[in-house]
């Protein structure tokens, strides 16, 4: 059965190391997942003021999580923390109250940085907020990569075989993953 998985990459730079990420990991994903971008780009900044009457953006962002069966963030580390345009993402999609669109969401956290801990601490911070939001996360393998040019073409490509198997395996075991947390929140769904 094919499962749809919601992306997010977090970083909204047009030459962003993330999304060549994001790239690498649709080509090596196994053909039970289907990967589309939820995109955060348009989001305005969280105010609750405008939670009961939100923007479209909201509105479409907040039904493309619901509508996904799986959710990959795919993100940088800013400042040894989560970058302010995804933690905007995850805020909206947390409220109102009670309309949490990520509760019992099978999710995965992976990242680039050009520094050797490979977003450890972002990957650490989105934890805590992913528990707290009642997500179900992966927790092994973890992920930390540390981004080498050479290594990914603009495609998805990836130049090393260590790391290609790397980025196969983180896959595979998040497809397993997102079949188990749907197998017991979804009984039936196969
Ligand atoms: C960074 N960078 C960074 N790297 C890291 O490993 N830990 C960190 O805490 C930070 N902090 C940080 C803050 C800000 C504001 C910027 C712009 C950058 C460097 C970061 O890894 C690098 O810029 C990546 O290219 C960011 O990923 P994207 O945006 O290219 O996907």
């Amino acid at each position: 059965m094919t499962h749809r998985i919601g992306y997010l990459v977090g970083s909204l730079s047009q030459d962003s190391i993330n999304r060549v990420l994001a790239k690498a990991l649709i080509r090596v994903a196994p053909d039970s997942l289907e990967l589309t971008e939820i995109p955060i780009r348009d989001l305005p900044l969280y105010n609750r003021d405008d939670e009961m009457d939100p923007v479209p953006a909201v509105t479409e962002f907040k039904a493309a999580v619901e509508g996904s069966d799986g959710l990959l963030f795919v993100s940088p580390e800013y400042n040894r923390s989560i970058p302010a345009p995804l933690k905007n993402a995850i805020d909206w999609g947390s409220r109102p109250w009670g309309q949490n669109s990520f509760a019992r969401k099978p999710t995965g956290i992976i990242g680039a940085s050009v520094g050797a801990i490979g977003t450890a601490v972002m990957q650490s911070s989105m934890r805590s907020v992913l528990s707290f939001l009642d997500a179900p996360q992966l927790n092994a393998p973890e992920a930390y990569i540390t981004f080498k040019p050479e290594v990914y073409g603009d495609d998805g490509e990836v130049a090393d075989e260590g790391t290609e198997k790397f980025l196969r395996h983180y896959m595979d075991e998040y497809a397993a993953f997102v079949e188990r947390v749907l197998s017991v929140t979804l009984p039936g769904h196969m």
